[in-house]
């Protein structure tokens, strides 16, 4: 019988696909919905069991077949809302959650794929590769060139990127002094400030 090895496997598929996810795919599935896709696949394999084992009986009558179609058909909607709710798979913050302080709205914007830093920029192991890791930038910032502070430096790569370009690295940052509010850039900056 193949049908328990071929199901094994499709599970385990299941398991691992996340794990070969791009961060920049801004896409991330918790396990509520690597349970629901369990339960997809089981079901999937069960009705190709039955499909096998026995003719499936004739509906006694159109109304109810319609009707238990529709039920699994709202079912099935019903428990993709209700995932979607409790674990949102698309991960963006908002940008200006009232409250929220400046460092945590930074946080936010980083993560923003509208505003994109984290595209190319690593932050605590996640993120893209075609910057610098800004894991520890404030405490790298200081030194980056003489007489220049921390603060003024990475308000300066955030403006005007190819004021300095950090070494083995391309020129390829876009300035975002014209594309995010001073609001913005001051809590950006307060963001990085904090990566010591
Ligand atoms: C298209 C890719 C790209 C995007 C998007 C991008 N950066 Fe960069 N960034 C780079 C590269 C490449 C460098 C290094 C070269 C340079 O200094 O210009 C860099 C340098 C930096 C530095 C200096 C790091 C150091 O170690 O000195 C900071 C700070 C920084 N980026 C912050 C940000 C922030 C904040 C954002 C989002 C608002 C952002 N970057 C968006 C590519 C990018």
């Amino acid at each position: 019988m193949r049908l328990p090895l071929i199901v094994v496997a499709v599970v385990a598929a299941v398991w691992l696909a996340p794990l070969f996810l791009s961060v920049e795919s801004g896409l991330r599935f918790g396990w509520p919905y690597q349970i629901f896709f369990t339960l997809v696949v089981l079901f999937g394999g069960f009705v190709f069991y039955m499909l096998r084992a026995k003719p499936t009986p004739p509906f006694k009558s159109t109304g109810k077949a319609f009707g238990s179609m529709v039920l699994v058909f709202l079912g099935s909607i019903g428990v993709i809302v209700l995932l979607a709710n409790v674990a949102p798979q698309f991960g963006f913050e908002e940008t200006s959650a009232g409250g929220a302080t400046a460092e945590e709205r930074g946080r936010a914007l980083f993560s923003n794929p509208n505003v994109g830093c984290f595209l190319c920029h690593t932050i605590a192991g996640s993120g893209g590769t075609r910057g610098p890791d800004l894991s520890h930038v404030a405490s790298v910032a200081g030194k980056r060139r003489p007489g220049v502070s921390a603060e003024d430096y990475l308000k300066e790569s955030l403006q005007d990127p190819a004021a300095f370009v950090v070494p083995t690295f391309d020129k390829i940052m876009p300035p975002f002094a014209q594309r995010l509010s001073s609001e913005e850039l001051a809590d950006l900056l307060t963001y990085l400030l904090s990566l010591k």
